[in-house]
């Protein structure tokens, strides 16, 4: 057993113990080894030009406290916002891995020239996430206004190298950020794949991002609207482009995955929400609470700033490396603290931003609430959407396919109220 395995299958035990000083080490450690990017794709912060953003390196002089927290852990992630590559510090982070790691970055592949593929493949990385969200040079100028044959050739050259000195690693995605303006190129984006021989395709959906929030880019006469190009808005023609990749991937034997965290096929009728749509398919709805997190009993995440986090959601911090040792921090008093609160099921102030699917927004109170109040709604849920089911048949057969399409959204908007009030703790 390697120490990297006897500290994850501590790090397992600890939790199941549910203590909260812990001899374990992270397991997985994520450094945000810079917010700088050379581009901006219109999707990412940096795509927004904000003057007031504060993008910066992860300190030179902070890479040598990393060592300890990266020594055991099993997974370590090196990035963030920004372009790995950009930072100098980035590659004394690298050599800090070892081979019993799995080590991963994302790029964007614009600085992955023949003398980094060689500085790269020299090291233990196992896992390069190459982001090119399009299969042809007009869409990746819209979307991330750089050269497309500049990082397909960089890429080609990386596939080439990892050959010819025999080596599996670092296994090779293919990262598409799907949206409207590229959902008609995934069939092409997996042919790209096949073409290259990069090992596979990866489909991740656009985060969801607040509805009232405008985030518009203007680019070469093309103008960029965020809620508009969320595939949740074009249910139909998402669903047909991505099942149409799906077996394209079949046919070519070229490995697609979906986006694990998000829903990737969409309901072409409406959009139900997870929650409700799962009551209507006759299983338990996922209702998570604070208790079933277990992120600071396993990852760590630090900050070009220095300061530690739980995970990416939360917005209070836990230290900061300037003034502590990670492993300090990892063991200091807000972290127990963090502990003690999810072990007894409540929200630390840590976590207060409350996005992740153990808090959505919750306040402490709700969540105590919930799941006495989640028995009673589940019932009722069930009973609501049978009935709304019948009444869509119904209606259908009474007024004609062409009257309900004009009917349907206040349909759609009836049941979603009636099924909020009741799903209300
Ligand atoms: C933020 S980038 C950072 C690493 C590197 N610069 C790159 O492009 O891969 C990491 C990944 O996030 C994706 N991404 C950017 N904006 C996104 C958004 N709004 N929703 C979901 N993924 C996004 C990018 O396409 C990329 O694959
Ligand atoms: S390359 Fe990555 S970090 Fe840079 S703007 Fe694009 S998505 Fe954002």
């Amino acid at each position: 057993m390697t120490e990297q395995e006897k500290n994850h299958a501590l790090c397992d035990e600890e939790w199941q113990k549910r203590v909260t000083t812990v001899s374990s080490t992270p397991r997985i450690v994520t450094i945000e080894t810079t917010s700088v990017c050379n581009i901006k794709c219109v999707m990412c912060p940096h795509g927004l030009d904000d003057k007031n953003a504060i993008y910066e390196h992860f300190p030179e002089h902070l890479v040598p406290k990393l060592k300890e927290v990266i020594r055991n852990a099993s997974i370590v992630q090196l990035h963030g916002l920004g372009e790995p590559m950009m930072n100098p510090a980035f590659w004394d982070m690298l050599k800090m891995t070892h081979k019993n790691q799995h080590v991963a970055i994302n790029t964007n592949g614009i600085l992955l020239n023949k003398k980094n593929v060689g500085r790269m493949l020299a090291t233990w990385l196992g896992e390069i996430n190459f982001s090119l969200d399009a299969a042809t040079h007009k869409t990746y100028q819209k979307i991330r206004g750089a050269d497309f044959n500049l990082v397909i050739d960089n890429l080609r050259y990386l596939i080439a190298e990892r050959k010819r000195l025999k080596r599996d690693r670092p296994y090779i995605f293919m990262n598409m950020t799907l949206m409207r303006e590229n959902i008609e190129e995934a069939v092409k984006f997996v042919e790209l794949c096949h073409e290259l021989g990069a090992d596979q395709v990866h489909f991740w959906q656009m985060n969801q991002i607040d509805e009232e929030k405008p985030w518009q880019v203007e680019r070469d006469g093309w103008s960029f609207d965020y809620h508009q190009q969320l595939l949740s808005k074009h249910p139909k023609l998402s669903n047909e482009m991505i099942r149409k990749a799906e077996e394209r991937a079949k046919e070519l034997g070229v490995h697609l995955a979906l986006d694990w965290a998000k829903k990737v096929f969409f309901d072409e009728d409406d959009h139900p929400e997870p929650e409700q749509k799962k009551v209507a398919e006759g299983e338990k709805p996922e209702i998570f609470s604070p208790k079933q997190c277990n992120a600071p009993w396993n990852w760590m995440l630090i900050k070009t700033d220095g300061y530690v986090v739980p995970c990416c959601f939360g917005t209070g911090t836990l230290g900061n490396i300037n003034s502590l040792n990670p492993l300090e921090i990892w063991n200091g008093r807000v972290t127990r603290e963090l502990r003690g609160y999810l072990l007894n099921d409540r929200i630390h102030p840590t976590c207060s931003s409350g996005v992740c699917k153990f808090i959505s927004g919750q306040k402490s109170e709700e969540v105590e609430n919930r799941w006495s109040a989640h028995n009673i709604s589940k019932n009722m849920q069930g009973m609501v959407w049978e009935t709304f089911v019948v009444l869509k048949t119904m209606a259908k057969k009474l007024v004609g396919e062409n009257f309900w399409q004009i009917a349907k959204p206040q349909y759609f908007k009836l049941r979603s109220k009636v099924l909020r009030f009741i799903n209300k703790p």
